[in-house]
């Protein structure tokens, strides 16, 4: 190889490797975790792609000391910029309910940063180290809240988006839809509608399925198989979600729908039940009874 030793070229093949394990699990991260993140620790999760992105950059690179290849100063220079663009966090609900292309935005984040380690590399031995330093030092100012522009998305901030959401009037007619924060969540519960396979036996328009539909539930008293009555409430709905064989409907088959929901909503890898949050606002677009009684809480530690 061009190296002076082999055991610089050795150093250069660890390096790559460690990165590209490194990156590539940042970006399949949004195709195995679904809990959403604050968007602060989601600019980390990115500071270290971008690391192991250019450790891999610096492992491929023959940057020679001295030897100046002018080239490559435009891609070095360009390459961070598209990075830091498509880091953009405007809609970062939309990414997580939307997990494939928020991979090809982290795919295409990474490739970012092994261009612009590999270019400034290329330009000037040495320099892809410094470029490495910085990309991992702008990641980790996007973090911190430095130089990113504060998005339309509630989801950015959920201290203070889940206090607007708490602030809220209560939604009657449908009306909390078109607020953004409810239509946001509620969007992503859609999504989980369907992805989640709820829609094999709720329907959303009134037809009577295996299950109850979800057309006016929320805020409509349900009869139970023991004649009493409940309102379906958020504590209600939330409880049918996670344990439905906790209440018998009346008229409708216990056992049937599927307990296993629980994992996937709650519990400790879902300790803000964002998820199950999205659903019951889904849920609740789509009665004209809806309310404060059916909207799920603000959590406690955000509360003002
Ligand atoms: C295999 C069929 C099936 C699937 C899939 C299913 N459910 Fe159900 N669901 C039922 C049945 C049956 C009931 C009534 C249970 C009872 O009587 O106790 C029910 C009840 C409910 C209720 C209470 C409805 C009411 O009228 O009070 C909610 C809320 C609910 N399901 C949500 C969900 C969600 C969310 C999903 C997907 C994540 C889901 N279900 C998937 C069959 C299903």
């Amino acid at each position: 190889m061009t190296d002076r030793t082999g055991q610089f070229h050795g150093l250069r093949v660890v390096l790559a490797i460690i990165g590209a394990v490194i990156a590539v699990s940042g970006i399949t991260a949004p195709l195995l975790s679904h809990e959403m993140t604050t968007i602060a620790a989601h600019h980390l999760l990115h500071a270290g792609m971008a690391a192991g992105a250019g450790l891999l950059g610096l492992g491929l690179a023959r940057g020679r000391r001295g030897l100046e290849r002018s080239g490559w100063l435009w891609p070095a220079v360009i390459a961070p910029a598209i990075g830091l663009v498509l880091m953009w966090p405007s809609e970062y609900a939309w990414l997580m309910s939307h997990p494939w292309l928020h991979m090809l935005d982290h795919l295409g984040i990474a490739l970012c940063a092994l261009l612009a380690v590999y270019a400034a590399q290329s330009y000037v031995g040495g320099l892809g180290w410094l470029m490495l330093v910085l990309l991992v030092a702008m990641d980790a100012a996007c973090a911190g809240g430095f130089g990113v522009a504060p998005g339309p998305s509630f989801l950015l901030e959920p201290g203070k988006s889940a206090v607007a959401m708490a602030n809220m009037t209560p939604s009657t007619g449908g009306k909390s839809a078109t607020s953004r924060p409810a239509a946001t969540m509620s969007a992503m519960g859609s999504k989980l509608y369907q992805t989640m396979g709820c829609g094999g036996c709720h329907s959303v328009d009134g037809t009577k399925g295996v299950g109850p539909t979800w057309k006016n539930l929320a805020g409509y008293p349900q009869k139970l198989k023991d004649g009493k009555v409940a309102i379906a409430s958020y504590q209600f709905l939330r409880m049918m979600i996670l344990d439905p064989g906790k209440i018998d409907l009346a008229g409708y088959p216990q056992g049937v729908m599927p307990a296993s929901y629980r994992t996937a909503l709650a519990g400790p890898r879902h300790p803000h039940e964002t998820r199950l949050n999205a659903i019951i606002w889904y849920i609740n677009t789509l009665s004209n009874r809806a309310g404060k009684v059916s909207e799920p809480p603000v959590p406690d530690e955000i509360k003002p």
